[in-house]
């Protein structure tokens, strides 16, 4: 009885993997720790590939840095592959700020490329209102979650409530006006509390300024408002890739992340489908692991290197000294912190806060690989740890208990490390170039040791090794063959 059931089971795998191979593959990218992983590069290369690239969740609050043909160009709500002239859409779920949607559009193009798919914003996202920021700034004062102050939160806990919300569709109808004006008028006591509106007789004059704004946001934002669940299910029929870009990382999900600090959406690849209404059996699910975590805003960090509170008064971008050096390559975790940052030029997108780095963490990796059903690994910015030593979290302590999962509460649990220690030196441009040629026998010794090691942590092949922000430079050769060797 069990023999047939496991032949069986592995009939299935066979078939399910032939099937596979038949259909286009349609991939979801998502972030494995806290966000900022590098998924920007990476949906810019899927791209290519691609018939339509998707954001499902955030808001502005995400922010993209891609280095395209020499040309530096920052996103926050527009996917990535629009540089691609992929088609876009920007579904349901997302919190959408139109001002910065239309920036977006005006970046791409004063960077010298051209939008040339379709760009699609569903209409029923909802829109990011000028109250919902100062809110968001507001609330932040008391809550210290460290938020972008977007006015994520804010719109999220309107779109719950249910009857102050506003919609892309709201904003392009007839209405509209009337529409902000019964939602100010039923927030306004909480705009007067928080200092918003100064006086209750404000609030007519108040909507009405927010109105002349985005009325005009309205008028050319109408072109691109639609519907997208019906319109990504019907490409998929028609045999279209489609490319999901989840914002944010895993860690931050609101209900799988280190709540309370995290941000109002789901960010793991479940809320794809939950967000877009689209069948995700039928897409591989591509994990970007950045080669060490990093977080920004408020809240546990178990394998963080130095303290926030420091990385917040040094001074930016300044370069370590040899002798500084020297103390990190001998274990000193504040300056290892601190030259990962200045070499990763970590800080954010979005708000330009320095970003917290920690040595990489294999029990949170695995936890994300768990919750999303992480196919395979994309490995982002590995070469900022060439020439510097680290380690990996391996458990986590606390009290003399000890757990290899991530706990729901994670304040106070202390990293384990593994026994290793890593270290390779640096690789030079001719070194990478090689190693794009070459495969993943060309990249160094070390680098491939700490791989095996988080492959066989986390159960998870690597299909992808970025080795510079160039898109062009990543090793992709043989990567996932070799690193699934590691799992037999
Ligand atoms: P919010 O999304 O602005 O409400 O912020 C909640 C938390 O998520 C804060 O810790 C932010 O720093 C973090 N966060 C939001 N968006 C991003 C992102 O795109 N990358 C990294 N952290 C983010
Ligand atoms: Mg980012």
């Amino acid at each position: 009885m069990h023999k047939t059931y496991i032949n069986h089971s592995l009939f299935a795998l066979t078939e399910r993997k032939t099937i596979l191979r038949q259909i286009p593959m349609n991939t979801i990218i998502v972030g494995a720790y806290w966000g900022d992983e590098g998924k920007g590069k990476i949906v810019d290369l899927l791209a290519a590939d691609s018939d339509w690239v998707v954001r499902y969740n955030g808001g502005d609050n995400a922010g993209h840095t891609l280095v395209v043909e020499g040309k530096k160009v920052v996103l926050h709500v527009l996917p990535a592959g629009v540089l691609q002239g992929k088609n876009a859409a920007i579904g349901p779920d997302v919190f959408f700020n139109p001002e910065s949607f239309l920036n977006d559009i005006k970046a791409v193009e004063e960077s010298g490329f051209r939008i040339k798919g379709r760009i699609v914003v569903d209409e029923r996202a909802h829109i990011i209102m000028p109250y919902h920021i100062m809110l968001d700034g507001k609330n932040e004062e008391k809550t210290g979650i460290g938020t972008t102050k977007r006015g994520i939160g804010p719109t999220a806990k309107d779109k719950a409530e249910r009857t102050t919300d506003l919609t892309v569709s709201d904003m392009i109808h007839s209405g509209f006006r009337e529409k902000i004006k019964q939602a100010v008028e039923a927030k306004k006591d909480e705009l007067l509390t928080k200092g918003i509106m100064k006086s209750k007789y404000e609030s007519e004059g108040y909507a009405q300024k927010i109105y002349e704004t985005y009325s005009q946001h309205a008028e050319k934002i109408r072109n691109y408002a639609g519907e997208s669940t019906y319109l990504l299910n019907d490409e998929m029929q028609n045999g279209k890739t489609l490319l999901l870009e989840g914002a944010q990382g895993s860690l931050l999900d609101i209900v799988h992340g280190t709540r309370p600090y995290v941000t109002s959406s789901n960010c793991t690849a479940g809320g794809a489908a939950a967000n877009l209404g689209i069948n995700t059996r039928k897409f591989k699910v591509t994990g970007i692991a950045k080669a060490y975590p990093t977080r920004v805003g408020e809240g546990p960090f178990p394998t963080e290197l130095g303290s926030y509170e420091n990385a917040k008064k040094e001074e930016k971008g300044k370069p370590l000294t040899a002798a500084e050096r020297k103390k990190a390559l001998d274990g000193d975790e504040e300056i290892l912190g601190r030259w990962i940052r200045q070499d990763g030029a970590e800080y954010g997108a979005t708000t330009g806060r320095p970003r917290r780095t920690g040595h990489p963490d294999f029990v949170a990796l695995r936890y994300s690989a768990m919750i999303n059903g992480t196919d395979e690994w994309a490995i982002t910015k590995i070469d900022i740890l060439g020439g510097k030593t680290f380690k990996a979290a391996v458990a986590y302590k606390k009290n003399g208990t000890t757990t290899r999962k991530f706990p729901f509460k994670l304040e106070g649990w202390q990293p384990v490390y593994g026994e290793k220690t890593y270290f390779w030196k640096a690789m030079t441009e001719q070194d990478c170039t090689e190693a794009v040629k070459k495969g993943y026998d060309a990249l160094p010794q070390g680098m491939k040791e700490y791989i095996k090691e988080m492959v066989r942590y986390t159960k998870v092949p690597v299909s992808m090794v970025s080795i510079s922000p160039q898109r062009e430079i990543t090793v992709i050769k043989d990567v996932l063959k070799r690193t699934s060797e590691y799992l037999k």
